[in-house]
C-alpha cells in the first residue's frame, strides 16, 4: 500500500535512511521548539467554512510571479538531495514538472543547476542563492542560473551562519565520498567531506559564506540579472517593509523549517504580520511544517500566493525517487482540492481571510 499521507512518507524514510542523513533532514536548531511550533501553528488555526456553494468542480490553478502553475505548492530549496536518493535534485525536477509546479533549487545541490535544468527542460524553476565572501562566486552562480533558464532568484537571508544543530554535531555530519556541492565545483568550493570531528556543514558555512551581507546586497543582486528577486527567511513586518522598499518581487516567510534560530514565531503568525504590512505590494510565500491540504488552504487564507514544502519531498524521494515525490505532491493536491470543496472555496481566488477566525478568537 502506498502512503496515504505525508506523515507516512516520513515514517518510511525514518526506517530507510542512515541516522546521519535522517537526522540532518529532520532536525532543527537547539531544542527544536520551532520545528514543533511550525506544525502547531497550522494545527491551531481554525477555519470558517461556507456551505451551499457550488463546488462540483474546483480549479486549483494559479500564478506565481506571473507563471501559471497547476496548484499553489512549490518544492522548497533543500540541500544535498542525493543523500535521499542518487537521482537527487534531478528526480525532484522531473516530479515537480510532471505535477506542473515550481521547483526551488538550492545552491547546495548535489547535481549542478545546469543538470537540473536539463533533467526537465520544460519545467519552471527558481534558483536559491547563498552568498559567498567572494562576490565573483555569487555573481557567476547568478549568471549560470540566468543562462540555464531559471525564472527567479531566491536569496536566503536567515543563514549568515548555520544554526546550532546538536544532531549533526553528534553524527559528525558531512558528505560521503563522491558527493559534493556540485554548483561550486568549478571554483573549488565543493568539498564538505565528513571528517569525524563534528558537523562539516558548520565549518563550510563559517569559512566560506558571507555573514556580512546587508540590504545593500539586494541592490547589487538586482543589478546582476533581469530575473525577479525573492527573499526567503523574513519573519517581521519591519523587514518585510524594508524588502518591499528595496524592490524585491516576492517574500518567502520562513524560519528555515526551525533549523536556524530556535524560538522564533511560527510562520503562521509571521505570515499574518507580514501580509498586513505588505498589503498586496509583492507576492508572499510561506513554508515550515506544511504537511496537509488544510495547511495549504490556511496559508492561502492568510495571504500567501503559494507554499513551499521541504522535508516531505525528501522523505518521498528516499522512499521511491521521482515517483515518490510525484505521488507525495499528488496527495497534497488531492487534500487541498477536497478542503476547498468542504470549505466552499472552489477556486484559489475565492480563498481569503474570512476563511479564518481572528487571532484572538
Ligand atoms: C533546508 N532549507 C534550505 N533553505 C534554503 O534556502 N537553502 C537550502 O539549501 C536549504 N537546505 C535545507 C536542507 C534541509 C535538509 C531542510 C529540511 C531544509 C530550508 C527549506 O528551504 C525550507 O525553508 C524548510 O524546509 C521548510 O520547512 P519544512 O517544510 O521542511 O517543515
Ligand atoms: C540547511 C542549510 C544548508 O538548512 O540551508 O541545512
Amino acid at each position: 500500500m502506498p502512503p496515504v499521507n505525508l506523515h507516512q512518507y516520513e515514517q518510511i524514510a525514518r526506517d530507510r535512511l542512515p541516522q546521519m542523513v535522517f537526522e540532518y533532514f529532520w532536525g532543527g536548531a537547539e531544542d527544536e521548539v520551532t520545528v514543533r511550533d511550525n506544525r502547531l501553528g497550522w494545527q491551531r488555526l481554525r477555519l470558517r467554512p461556507r456551505v451551499l456553494v457550488d463546488v462540483a468542480s474546483r480549479d486549483l490553478s494559479t500564478t506565481v510571479l506571473g507563471q501559471s502553475v497547476a496548484f499553489p505548492v512549490m518544492t522548497a530549496p533543500c540541500a544535498f538531495n542525493a543523500l535521499a536518493h542518487p537521482d537527487g535534485e534531478l528526480a525532484v525536477a522531473r516530479a515537480a514538472t510532471a505535477c506542473g509546479i515550481i521547483q526551488v533549487v538550492s545552491t547546495a545541490g548535489t547535481h549542478s543547476l545546469e543538470e537540473v535544468a536539463q533533467a526537465a527542460p520544460d519545467g519552471l524553476r527558481w534558483f536559491q542563492l547563498y552568498c559567498y565572501r567572494d562576490r565573483g562566486v555569487t555573481q557567476s552562480l547568478v549568471e549560470r542560473a540566468v543562462a540555464a533558464g531559471y525564472r527567479a532568484l531566491c536569496l536566503t537571508v536567515d543563514a549568515p551562519l548555520v544554526g546550532r544543530r546538536d544532531r549533526d554535531t553528534n553524527n559528525n555530519f558531512g558528505l560521503p565520498p563522491g558527493m559534493t556541492w556540485k554548483n561550486l565545483e568549478s571554483v573549488g568550493l565543493d568539498r564538505m567531506d565528513a571528517d569525524g570531528a563534528g558537523s562539516a556543514l558548520v565549518k563550510y558555512i563559517a569559512e566560506i559564506w558571507d555573514a556580512s551581507l546587508t540590504w545593500e546586497a539586494i541592490e547589487w543582486l538586482r543589478g546582476l540579472s533581469p530575473l525577479p528577486l525573492v527573499v526567503k527567511g523574513i519573519l517581521t513586518a519591519e523587514d518585510a517593509r524594508r524588502a518591499v522598499d528595496h524592490g524585491v518581487d516576492g517574500i518567502v516567510v520562513s524560519n528555515h523549517g526551525g533549523r536556524q534560530l530556535d524560538g522564533t514565531l511560527p510562520t503562521t503568525e509571521a505570515l499574518r504580520e507580514v501580509a498586513d504590512a505588505v498589503a498586496g505590494r509583492v507576492e508572499l510565500f510561506v513554508d515550515g511544517g506544511i504537511r496537509r491540504g488544510s495547511d495549504v488552504l490556511k496559508a492561502l487564507a492568510l495571504g500567501a500566493k503559494a507554499v513551499l514544502v521541504g522535508r516531505p519531498y525528501l522523505w518521498a524521494l528516499a522512499t521511491n525517487g521521482q515517483a515518490g515525490v510525484e505521488h507525495m505532491l499528488g496527495l497534497l493536491r488531492e487534500e487541498l482540492d477536497l478542503c476547498m470543496a468542504l470549505s466552499g472555496r472552489p477556486t484559489i481566488g475565492s480563498i481569503d481571510r474570512s476563511l479564518l477566525t481572528s487571532p484572538d478568537a
